[in-house]
């Protein structure tokens, strides 16, 4: 694949304003490792990965990246690559390893050394609460379905936030809280691995609450944190112009982009939604809706690509002729200007940042080497897509490449490489790719 250079290319950094959010993101359970070191205690997704046939190659988190020992390496590394933000989760495991009752101390000195290596860097520290790896022992009781796990967030939230507040310069509450629902308690193939949809839609509401809480909280504690959450969303289309497909992607919509923003934004779920979901709708309160209604300082997206609502065969995705990544998922970047620009026309938006964004391809290594040239085109292409909705009015004030390194994606284990920087698992040895060198290249032109 051909690429501009970065000398040559009419996208440039200084297209944005100055406190532009320039990043790369990682999650927890997705690099930390050291899965029983210093007293953490066990995730929702440990339990998930030790089940037969849950994640593709038979992989675990138990040492994923080992970032956990190999934190100030890693630290000089997000340096090396000129960004002015880092996002990251907090396994909440670590620090509190039973999710209630004693802290870890040894958890929290692990984070106090990340944002203080961060702060000697000049380096913005944007902090996820709640990036999918609950303690096993909340889940124990019921996990988000039980009120407890609310409570216990609130007080986890509460702790983090007072030992480290003056150290971060975001904090969110949860990542995908449609993922968490959707894929761990309908599909079931993420954890904690329940097929059951109106337990699904039962856990998006409390997560929304515990959300909400949260804000409050830390609110009426005066904070000066800037505080907000992440959703995962996409532009989706009918397959076809029939009134069955224009339904089902209105339906789509509804349950994943929808129900969320309305719920933030507008205190209420939408209407057609609720009548769609019937005996499967979350009971709620009024007062649970203005609890989730707290302003927010910032929301974070994280866009892949678009996707397409059939009710007759399946999708095909190679239909378009645009580029497919390793995930199957198609190459899309105007769906990122759509989507910005649709939420800024259909909701009051607070500062917004894409949190993540990036794509699997399979890399090679060739004499030490790694010519990712189909990343650094798709990071590139959706950059100037962000460029493009700022010039449509959106307030997009920062971008997250997804991700620092490769790691454990999740049900694909370690087979799918999301990384700007390449590691070997053997020997855990990182080597930028090409597509590292060309966000550092861009970020210093
Ligand atoms: C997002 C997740 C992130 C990563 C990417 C590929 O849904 O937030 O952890 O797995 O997808």
């Amino acid at each position: 694949m051909l690429m501009k250079s970065s000398q040559t290319d009419t996208l440039q950094r200084a297209l944005f304003p100055a406190g532009f959010l320039w990043g790369v993101a990682t999650s927890s359970y997705q690099i930390e490792g050291a899965h029983n070191q210093d007293g953490r205690g066990p995730s929702v997704w440990d339990t998930f990965c030790a089940q037969p046939g849950r994640i593709a190659d038979g992989t675990n988190g138990d040492r994923a990246c080992d970032h956990y020992n190999r934190l100030d390496e890693d630290l000089d590394l997000i340096a090396s690559l000129g960004v002015n933000a880092y996002r990251f989760s907090v396994s909440w495991s670590r620090v509190q390893p039973d999710g209630r009752g004693r802290w870890n101390e040894a958890g929290f000195e692990f984070y106090a050394r990340l944002l203080e290596g961060l702060a000697k860097r000049g380096i913005e520290a944007h902090a996820t609460l709640n990036h999918w790896d609950l303690p096993q022992a909340l889940q124990d009781r019921g996990g988000w379905a039980n009120q407890l796990t609310s409570d216990a967030f609130l007080r986890y939230a509460q702790e983090f936030h007072r030992r480290f507040a003056q150290q971060l310069h975001s904090l969110c509450t949860h990542n995908e809280p449609w993922v968490i629902a959707v894929l761990g308690h309908e599909e079931g193939v993420f954890a904690p691995g329940l097929r059951s949809r109106s337990l699904a839609m039962e856990v998006a509401h409390n997560l929304l609450v515990s959300h909400g809480r949260v804000l409050k909280s830390l609110r009426e504690s005066g904070t000066s944190v800037p505080l907000g959450i992440v959703l995962n969303l996409s532009p989706i289309y009918p397959a076809s112009d029939s009134e069955a497909d224009v339904h089902k992607a209105r339906i789509d919509d509804g349950l994943i982009a929808r129900w969320y923003l309305d719920a933030l934004f507008k205190g209420q779920y939408p209407h057609d939604v609720l009548e769609h979901l019937g005996d499967d709708a979350p009971a709620f309160s009024e007062a649970d809706m203005a609890l989730i209604r707290q302003p927010l300082d910032f929301i974070g997206v994280n866009y892949y690509t678009r996707n397409f609502a059939s009710t007759g065969n399946p999708w095909d995705v190679h239909s378009t002729g645009n580029e497919v990544t390793d995930m199957g998922w198609e190459v899309y970047p105007p769906g990122l200007t759509e989507l910005l620009c649709r939420m800024h026309r259909d909701y009051p938006l607070p500062r917004t940042l894409v949190t993540e964004n990036g794509a699997a391809y399979k890399d090679v290594v060739v004499n030490g080497q790694i010519d990712d040239a189909a990343r650094a085109s798709y990071i590139r292409d959706h950059i100037e897509a962000t460029l493009r909705a700022r010039e449509a009015g959106v307030p997009v004030d920062g971008y997250f490449a997804w991700s620092l390194l490769d790691n454990f994606e999740w049900a694909s284990g370690c087979s799918k490489r999301f990384g700007i920087v390449h590691v070997d698992f053997d020997t855990l040895k990182r080597t930028p790719k090409r597509s590292a060198l060309w966000y550092r290249d861009f970020l210093k032109a």
